[in-house]
């Protein structure tokens, strides 16, 4: 059994003396060392990065650009399917020219790609130019790491993975004020048969609501508009603590904490997302009226061989009654089309059920098997041109229904958040996240406005601001 473990205060403390010690390392040559961060993969990636940086900031670094020139390059690698990691491969290529124009640059890889002990020995014997690698649980060591590359010049690989952890008070540099990732919990217990996830970030842990409220406050505190609380599968957030708290219960704390903000999550599983949560989000206007709510495939035979322990006609029933009481509601879900054993009948009921439950987007995928996992085991036969040409025509599907939604937008007024700009305009979102390109001043990022919707695509809205 796999036990959690609670990294110490005291722990921590010797990370703090790394970063104390790699930042004299860089005043006693005189000069301020940058580093540059590079992200594959989920939110989740995304929130590590931003400790990673937080870390690298403690330790005297300032961020770069690119990594170009850059003292550090790290590498937050994503493995869930074989293009992601063969990106990897091949940018990690290129960074043996980088090295070359700069000897001294430390390289390391971390992330999901770093949970696999075949991919760290594939590192560890063929690309020599990596100084070291660490694995998602073992992020709050990062400093140390760096010391021993810094100061021994020896490259520093794992020989085992490490046991699942909760590190609570890492820095963190955030890249928005208005916006934050709020990491709820780790790892995932579900072992949907396709997954490599549970395997490289180990078993579900909770963090305690006290910390995420108190994150939440200073947030907020700090000006932030908007948070998204993360977990692989959030509706089992709690279970491990023995609280009697479930997600719903922290949903619902965190929509009770004073200021103006709106509150998203991600991912629900459709397994354990019932009456509970959708009341709570009901019941709360800081939660945003949106859910992302993953279904994979429309075929109760081809949810049982991915292990989902949920089917068709569950599904749903959890749609229908979450857009029951909540009519604004926006939905997104990811599907895999091409599961070893989809028939050309399996397919069809995914195509049904995307016409049924009418998407506001999808995140498509063929399946991709990735080694370790039951399904890489299971026979294929379907073809690759029949499994893309499935893909195309489940994509061109719900483009044209995203593409009809957005249209039903145009005419109406609804409070976005400005939260950034881009190619001259100011993008926002609204409450359901759909995506909102206007004109209007700066100083607007970070604040809720009224905005006429003029036009839509597929992807996006466009807007002016309502006066
Ligand atoms: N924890 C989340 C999402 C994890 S990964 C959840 O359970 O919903 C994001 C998406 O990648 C998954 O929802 C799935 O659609 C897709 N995915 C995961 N493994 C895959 C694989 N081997 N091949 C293709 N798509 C995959
Ligand atoms: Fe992967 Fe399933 Fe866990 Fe999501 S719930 S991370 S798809 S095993
Ligand atoms: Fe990829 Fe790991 Fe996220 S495999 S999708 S970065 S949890």
């Amino acid at each position: 059994m796999n036990q959690t473990v609670q990294i110490s205060p005291s722990d921590l403390d010797a990370q703090r003396t790394y970063c104390a010690q790699i930042a004299d390392h860089w005043s006693a040559r005189g000069r301020t060392p940058s580093a540059y961060v590079e992200t594959y993969g989920c939110q989740q990636n995304e929130a590590d990065s931003q400790r990673i940086r937080g870390m690298l900031l403690t330790c005297g670094y300032r961020m770069a650009e690119g990594p170009e020139g850059a003292d550090v390059v790290v590498m937050n690698t994503c493995a869930i399917r074989e293009h992601a990691e063969q990106r990897v491969f091949g940018n990690l290529g290129a960074l043996t020219h980088t090295k070359r124009r700069h000897p001294e640059q430390k390289i390391f890889l971390c992330g999901c790609m770093a949970g696999q002990r075949e991919v760290v020995e594939r590192l560890r014997r063929s690309y020599p130019h990596v100084d070291g690698v660490f694995d998602p649980q073992a992020l709050w060591r990062f400093p140390e790491i760096l010391y021993r590359s810094l100061t021994t010049g020896k490259r520093v690989f794992p020989t085992e993975l490490s046991p699942d952890s909760i590190a609570e008070g890492l820095p963190v540099l955030r890249d928005s004020r208005h916006k934050a990732w709020v990491s709820i919990m780790y790892g995932c217990n579900n072992f949907c048969t396709y997954c490599i996830v549970p395997y490289v970030r180990g078993r579900e842990r909770s963090r305690r609501p006290e910390a995420i409220l108190d994150e939440c406050r200073a947030l907020i505190a700090g000006g932030c508009r908007e948070i998204t609380l993360l977990g692989q599968n959030v509706n089992s957030y709690g279970k491990d603590l023995d609280m009697g708290w479930d997600f719903s219960d922290l949903l619902a704390a965190v929509a009770e904490l004073e200021g103006d903000f709106w509150i998203r999550f991600m991912t629900s599983h459709p397994r354990d997302a019932g009456k509970k949560l959708f009341d709570t989000m009901a019941a709360h206007p800081k939660i945003a009226k949106q859910l992302h709510l993953p279904f994979q495939s429309g075929s109760s035979r081809i949810l049982k061989a991915m292990n989902r322990h949920y089917d068709r006609a569950e599904y749903l029933k959890a749609v229908e009654y979450a857009k029951s009481v909540m009519p604004e509601l926006v939905l997104t879900s990811d599907v895999i089309v091409g599961f070893p054993g989809e028939t050309e009948a399996d397919f069809e009921e995914t195509i049904s059920l995307i016409s049924q439950v009418r998407y506001d987007a999808l995140f498509t995928f063929i399946f991709s098997p990735r080694p370790g996992t039951p399904a890489a085991e299971m026979p294929d036969p379907t073809p690759k041109e029949e499994k893309n040409r499935r893909f195309d025509r489940l994509c061109g599907l719900q483009n044209a229904i995203s593409e009809e939604i957005h249209r039903g937008y145009i005419g109406r007024t609804l409070t976005c958040l400005i939260d950034g700009r881009e190619g001259g305009l100011l993008t926002a979102r609204t409450e359901g996240g759909r995506l909102v390109r206007l004109e209007g001043p700066e100083d607007l990022i970070g604040t809720f406005a009224p905005v006429r919707i003029t036009g839509a695509t597929t992807w996006s809205l466009t807007g002016t601001l309502e006066a």
